[in-house]
């Protein structure tokens, strides 16, 4: 008797802590698409929900029609004998094969608008490159800068609150586009997903009605790390938007103290592999790696490595240490950021620590 009880409190806290988990999902989601923040991300959730109408219609007809026949036509103890038999019947088959047709017609002309409105370029927007490498993402916004520099970052998109943002996007890969894959690029609260592929030109546009961040992930298998590919989008006021291109169009730092000048000196040295994968030539894009982040304005954004680790000291040694260790990676492919050095080595040691000492130096 007392285990029953038992077993039935252990069942009842077991189905409340599972109610309260499922709740716990419809609070603030971060990433979802029915919490449109943006026009963008509005149309296509305006179009769902007249879908979504349309079809509790329908299910609630057919459901009801079957419960209905089940009931009324069930077999009764008193009446053995064999329903009626029939064989086709041409009014219902027309009228179940007219009725969808319409259904779909009708849902065809609201979708194609909202295709072609989500598809045109919105006026007076600003153009913001995308480019998905293995497995990051890089900005460029090309002549942006107050004099007309050339401006790149990585992972966190930044852009202006209230103004329609182009995105062309394509995907590139050190060695040509064969050697890339295709992502997707996706932040649920601004817009849609729209396919990321090497060789050609894809466009989607965003746009952020209110200040923040706005998160959002890669949404197409790309190999080992797809996991960790995170978008980010920050949506900044006007005055602060132009504030961030005005700072990103600058050189970089330069670096104080001795350990961050020695670091400087390691990134840069001859032969070096750091500045053979990274350059830091944010103003003029024409020349200079293009094989992993641009890191002229490193210390300005919040997250690396596909913005899922929060730029720190700790974990830009770590990375440094052993980066696969990390973030699964092949740069036997020539993807990923490749292990330099042998920790156990007290000199590599000391060069790591010169060279994350230059890395928090680039603000
Ligand atoms: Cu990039 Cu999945």
């Amino acid at each position: 008797m007392r285990s029953d009880r038992l077993a039935r409190r252990w069942w009842l806290g077991l189905t409340m802590a599972l109610a309260a988990l499922a709740l716990a999902a419809c609070g603030d989601e971060p990433q979802s698409a029915m919490d449109p923040q943006g026009p963008f991300a509005q149309k296509p959730d305006d179009l769902w929900q007249i879908v979504f109408v349309i079809a509790i219609v329908v299910f609630v007809i057919v459901q009801g029609l079957i419960v209905f026949t089940v009931f009324k036509f069930r077999e009764r103890p008193d009446d053995t004998s064999l329903p009626v038999q029939t064989h086709g019947n041409t009014r219902l088959e027309i009228m179940w094969t007219v009725i969808p047709a319409l259904i779909l017609a009708g849902i065809a002309v609201p979708t194609v608008r909202t295709i072609f409105e989500l598809d045109a370029e919105p006026d007076g927007a600003m153009t913001v490159q995308v480019i998905g490498h293995r497995w990051w993402w890089e900005y460029r916004y090309p002549g942006a800068g107050p004099d007309g520099q050339d401006i790149v970052t990585a992972n966190e998109m930044v852009i202006p609150v209230g103004q329609p943002v182009r995105l062309e996007m394509t995907a590139q890969e050190a060695g040509g586009p064969d050697n890339a894959v295709i992502h997707s690029f996706w932040i649920p609260k601004l817009a849609g997903k729209q396919d990321v592929v090497p060789g050609r030109i894809t466009t989607l546009n965003i746009q952020a009605d209110s200040e923040g961040r706005y998160l959002g992930q890669c949404a197409e298998y790309c190999g080992l790390s797809h996991a960790n590919m995170r978008a980010r989008v920050d949506a900044l006021s006007d005055d602060q938007f132009q504030r961030w291109l005005a700072d990103q169009a600058e050189p970089a730092a330069e670096p104080e103290g001795e350990l961050a000048r020695q670091g400087k000196e390691l990134f840069f040295r001859e032969g070096s592999s750091c500045v053979g994968c990274h350059a830091l030539n944010a103003g003029d894009l024409s020349s200079g790696a293009q094989v992993g982040p641009n890191l002229t304005h490193l210390m300005s954004r919040q997250e690396f490595a596909g913005a899922i680790f929060e730029l720190n000291e700790d974990n830009l040694t770590a990375w440094l240490e052993n980066p696969s260790s990390m973030k699964p990676m092949r740069p036997d492919f020539g993807v990923g950021m490749p292990d330099l050095f042998d920790e156990s080595d007290p000199e590599a040691r000391r060069e790591i620590q010169a060279l994350v000492a230059y890395l928090l130096s680039l603000l």
